[in-house]
């Protein structure tokens, strides 16, 4: 598309956006009309401004549709009625986010995720837990999915029958609105998912569809034969190679073919139907008003198809998302998004935006910490972070180490060949050192979908298993042991410094060991990554002795670091000036904010490393630093020494 349409085709989006909120303006007044006159200017101002937008990327996705008026109408009576709803303590923390819209990037905020049941008994039990939060330091707490699952297999939650009731074996709604209440009062935010490409098979309009309704069978991918799948088929990956070939299942009832990118009790959404757009944003507003402050957007990149495409990240793909962002500035707007895009790092970069998603999961940073940590090398991960990392004013990265899910290798073939690296071959090679499969390696990973056609493989594993904790506690070796124990805080360290939420996955503060126990569960056995989701065993905790033992060890750090993260506005935003430190060992890199400078160096060599002090004189400002972690102070008179996997957070003197 050339500028020249391109701005017509603006224009005309303007026009057709002016008009239609002409036509539209009474439905909004009427909808309003019995509310005081502060409330309803609100809400018709963010109208005025937000509607030309959510217009314009609706019209690009649905405006050759007959319907389109009709659809149009009855969002602005969704919109108008969501923003009624709203409890009143919502729409005032809406007015402050407003008026600053930097509120996630602050250097206080640290993120923590877990499985409620797995993490405490339920969400009544959960409230005793703030106090913990507290103590650790965490500030943003995600709850994984809590919502009714279908029965059996449920893939940890992702697999959901309905959007607006709470699994019964972790509460119910009130208990979810009193999490969010408690949370909001002690300054925590609540992120919940919203798994927005799929529903289960389970789900009311599965069900519907199951039984023949031909208004919910146009809510999925439904196909009589295998003709149309078949040529879908010629351009898609498989996301759950072993536990069933291709993207789609038979459906017995029906006798047809359904969509399923995931497990095939996982039904893909379709979102070229508006009233599918239109449900699941109902479904996405009653999450906000329940009082989520940030939805996970789970697997993005798949809810556009398009025949003849690998059906990844479609523009239309990030319409919706805007299109479903430009109703929450509406309706929501203290809401943000985060995007959970696990694709090749320009696609990830894609989905980052105000208009868009305010935060992204860090796929790319998660991998290469990993990598450098194999190596001893830092040349990708610089390669990358270089290339890679920055992203729109106002927006953030959640760094981490590990989640829920696996670890896939996924860097850009062209950062590596540039440095030299042939990216499938290392690929393979960091498969082999994470599952112990390599000579030395100290990791115990597992392989998480080999799919033997492609030889893609990626990593299930706790992060202490995969430091090298696991194999030094079963050596009974106590210098191995402190060396896991090294790498463990040293990666923490990165991502708690690097720009953007540093997010832990709770537990591995107390550095968990895999548990191979799923094998014995037959809804969990055919999914590694149950190794590394076990249950948090309060009582062996509460009889640690938090000097000596391992785990005890390991809290201290990582306490100490989320600590020295809050009080030090460095650390505020996402900016990072990444420099090469002159050893190949040692990644390097400055935090400036607001004057402030902090100077990062981190060594991934069990060998002690030193850094030319020239080479920070010459970018960073000063000559003499305090390393606010040992408490030391450095000059740069001198070489820099860092002891086997040991960082620096120098502060300028
Ligand atoms: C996301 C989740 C993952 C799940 C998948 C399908 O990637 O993180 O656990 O399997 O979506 O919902
Ligand atoms: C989920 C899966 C991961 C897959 C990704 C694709 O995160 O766990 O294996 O690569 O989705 O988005």
């Amino acid at each position: 598309m050339n500028e020249l349409t391109k701005n017509s085709d603006t224009d005309t989006y303007h026009e057709h956006a002016r008009i239609t909120l002409r036509r539209l303006m009474p439905v909004f007044e009427r909808q309003l009309s019995n509310t005081e006159e502060e409330v309803r200017e609100t809400f018709l101002e963010r109208v005025s401004t937000h509607w030309p937008r959510l217009f314009s990327l609706l019209f690009q996705l649905y405006g050759h549709r007959y319907d389109f008026f009709y659809h149009l109408e009855q969002l602005a009576i969704e919109l108008s009625q969501t923003y009624l709803e709203r409890p009143q303590r919502l729409k005032e923390r809406d007015k402050q986010r407003e008026y600053d819209p930097t509120w996630f990037m602050s250097n206080e905020i640290v993120g923590g995720a877990m499985y409620v049941g797995l993490f405490t008994e339920n969400l009544q039990s959960l409230r005793e837990n703030i106090s913990y939060f507290k103590e650790l330091g965490i500030t943003y707490v995600h709850l994984m999915p809590l919502f009714e699952e279908r029965e059996g297999e449920s893939d940890g939650g992702y697999a959901i029958k309905d959007y607006r009731s709470v699994n019964p074996e972790l509460g119910t709604l009130d208990d979810l609105r009193e999490v969010a209440q408690a949370f909001q009062e002690q300054g925590i935010l609540l992120v919940l998912d919203f798994v927005f490409n799929h529903t289960s098979d389970e789900h009311l309009w599965a069900k519907k569809a199951q039984s023949g309704d031909p208004e919910f069978q146009d809510f999925y991918y439904i196909f009589p034969d295998r003709t149309i799948p078949n040529q879908y088929e010629e351009h898609l990956r498989e996301i759950f190679p072993t536990v069933r070939r291709g993207n789609f299942s038979w459906h017995n009832g029906m006798k047809k073919w359904v969509w399923t990118t995931f497990n095939s009790y996982q039904w893909d959404l379709k979102y070229a139907n508006p009233s599918v757009f239109r449900a699941m944003l109902g479904e996405m507003f009653f999450l906000a008003n329940v009082g989520v402050d940030v939805l996970r957007l789970d697997a993005v990149a798949f809810i556009w198809k398009k025949m003849g495409t690998n059906c990844e990240n479609l523009p239309e793909a990030h319409l919706l998302i805007q299109a479903f962002n430009a109703a929450v500035r509406i309706a929501t707007p203290g809401l943000i998004f985060k995007s959970e895009a696990i694709v090749h790092p320009r696609d990830v970069l894609s989905y980052v935006s105000p208009e868009e998603c305010h935060l992204s999961y860090n796929p790319l940073l998660m991998a290469m910490l990993w990598e450098a940590l194999a190596t001893r090398k830092v040349h990708l991960l610089h390669e990358s972070v270089s290339r890679k990392f920055s992203i729109p004013q106002n927006t953030m990265w959640c760094n981490y180490l590990r989640c829920h899910d696996d670890i896939g290798w996924t860097f850009d073939n062209d950062d590596a060949w540039r440095i030299g690296i042939d990216p499938e071959g290392h690929r393979d090679f960091l498969n082999r050192f994470y599952t112990g499969d390599f000579e030395g390696s100290f990791a115990r990973g597992v392989p998480f979908q080999y799919n033997p056609d492609t030889g893609d493989m990626r990593i299930s594993g706790t992060l202490a298993s995969l430091a090298g904790l696991e194999q030094a506690i079963d050596a009974e070796d106590g210098l191995l042991q402190d060396m896991a124990i090294k790498r463990i805080v040293l990666l923490n360290s990165l991502i708690m410094s690097m720009g953007g939420v540093p997010l832990l996955y709770l537990g591995e503060e107390w550095g968990v060991l895999n548990d191979y126990d799923y094998i014995h569960d037959p809804r969990k056995s055919e999914d590694s990554r149950w190794i590394h989701r076990s249950t948090m065993r309060w009582d062996y905790i509460e009889g640690l002795d938090m000097e000596d033992s391992l785990q005890g060890r390991i809290y201290r750090h990582i306490q100490r670091l989320i600590h020295l993260r809050k009080e030090h506005t460095a650390f505020f935003g996402a900016a990072i000036d990444v420099f090469y430190s002159g050893n190949e060992h040692v990644f390097a890199f400055i935090r400036n904010n607001m004057g402030a400078q902090i100077v990062v160096l981190a060594n991934f060599s069990e060998e002690p490393q030193e850094v030319s002090g020239n080479v920070i004189r010459s970018h960073a400002i000063g000559r003499f630093f305090y390393d606010i972690f040992t408490e030391e102070e450095i000059s740069t008179a001198k070489p820099i020494p860092l002891g086997p996997y040991q960082f620096r957070w120098l502060e300028r003197r």
